[in-house]
């Protein structure tokens, strides 16, 4: 009798972003144009706009918190914390989290970049992990700050989130299938030099890059044996902006010649945007954030419904994969608290998001005290001989 194969995937996912929101009417009407060319043209509305002491570290130990609580730390002996607005060149941010957490001391904790990608390669990591020894339990935290220059082409795309998901064997909410298909190129598209607090973007030409990602991956998922298109029924894409997964869906149905009309393609992407269209740009964490707004969706039952999942970081590596929604996944969903988180941000006004903006650049690493703004668990609390310092709140 042959053993079942080993079922690995997404165990629980959840969310956290900052605790301020600029709507981007207000950005809109500080540059006197016309705020649909951001609601409507790339497809955002709002931002998430970090107080000063909110950072990748507060909001990724705010997400994974939600997951110790409800099945605890015990055997998570990996910790990927995956980012591009790192706060140390050395140590990971997900070292922070862990001590945050009271995280047990058996447990290799290491943080992974590439751009926007670099979720998804500790995914395939803790797949990796998973298969070898199923008794592993990996916590993957997702968490950035996408910034770009005051009055840049990228500006109203900025935001700020982290998600967090537990890798498992016997998954509760998403197995994650084997074949994938990949794609590099060492271009420069978007990037971000280590003296800068920003990033550099050449924007239509990231646009083309993703999309040339896209075929590049889609190909080599199909020339090692991934599913037909027709046999996907939900797509999640990174989203730098939403209107971006649109342009990316219309693609790969071109591409794969679905002959499917706009509203049913529409109708495979629409729910995966809604969190990202509310954030903002949240990098790495974005493609997972469209996971959860995917399973969110409460017009949808997608009980053993398979999402294809792209996945691309600048500079540029991307990825294509699919997954399966488990039975019962429901139970499992924060739905109110995630739309809690969103709905109870403080709206602020232009001159506090600039200011806010152009603070990020005086912390220079001499001693700090941070004010205290977070409406969340933790929080920053500030610099004391070039360590940083945080703090729960509750
Ligand atoms: N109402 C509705 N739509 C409008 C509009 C209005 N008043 N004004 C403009 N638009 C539309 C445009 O037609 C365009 O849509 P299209 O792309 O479908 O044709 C869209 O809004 C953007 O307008 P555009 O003139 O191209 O804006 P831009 O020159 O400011 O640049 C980006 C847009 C996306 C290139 C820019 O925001 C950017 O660089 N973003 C960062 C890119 C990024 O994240 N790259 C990483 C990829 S992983």
């Amino acid at each position: 009798m042959s053993a079942q194969p080993l079922r690995i995937g997404i165990h629980d996912i959840s969310f956290a972003t900052a605790h301020q929101v600029l709507d981007l009417s207000e950005l809109a009407e500080h540059q006197g144009i016309d705020v649909n060319k951001y609601y409507v043209g790339i497809g955002q509305s709002e931002m998430s706009m970090p107080a000063a002491d909110e950072d990748i570290v507060t909001m990724g130990a705010e997400a994974a918190g939600r997951i110790i609580d409800r099945h605890g730390a015990e055997g998570i002996r990996t910790l990927l914390f995956a980012t591009e607005s790192g706060i140390d060149q050395s140590k990971s941010a997900g070292v922070f989290v862990h001590g945050l957490l009271g995280m047990g001391e058996n447990c290799r904790v290491v943080e992974l970049k590439q751009a926007c990608y670099s979720a998804t390669a500790a995914l395939q990591f803790a797949l990796g992990i998973v298969a070898r020894d199923p008794r592993e339990k990996v916590l993957v935290i997702a968490a950035d700050v996408a910034r770009y220059a005051l009055d840049s082409s990228g500006e109203p795309t900025q935001g700020a989130a982290a998600v967090a998901f537990l890798v498992t064997a016997d998954p509760a909410l998403v197995e994650i299938e084997p074949v994938t298909g990949l794609h590099t190129d060492d271009i420069h598209d978007f990037w971000r030099p280590n003296h800068l607090s920003t990033a550099l973007v050449d924007g239509k030409y990231s646009l083309a890059a993703y999309l040339r990602s896209l075929e590049g991956a889609w190909t080599e998922y199909q020339a090692r044996g991934g599913v037909a298109f027709d046999d996907i029924d939900r797509f999640c894409y990174h989203q730098p902006f939403t209107k971006m997964a649109v342009k990316a869906h219309d693609r790969l149905n071109t591409i794969a010649g679905s002959g499917l009309d706009r509203d049913a393609r529409r109708a495979q992407i629409a729910a995966s945007l809604d969190i990202n269209r509310r954030t903002g740009n949240s990098y790495t964490a974005s493609i997972y954030a469209g996971l959860l707004s995917l399973l969110n969706d409460d017009e949808a039952d997608l009980e053993g419904s398979r999402i294809g999942f792209f996945s691309y970081g600048s500079g540029s590596v991307s990825e294509f994969f699919t997954g399966v929604v488990q039975p019962g996944y429901r139970a499992l969903l924060r739905r109110d608290e995630d739309a809690a988180l969103l709905d109870s941000r403080v709206a602020i006004g232009y001159a506090r998001y600039r200011s806010l903006h152009e603070a990020v650049d005086e912390v220079r690493g001499e001693d700090v005290v941070t004010a205290r703004e977070t409406t969340g668990p933790f929080r920053f609390a500030g610099i004391t001989d070039q360590m940083r310092r945080y703090e729960r709140t509750r």
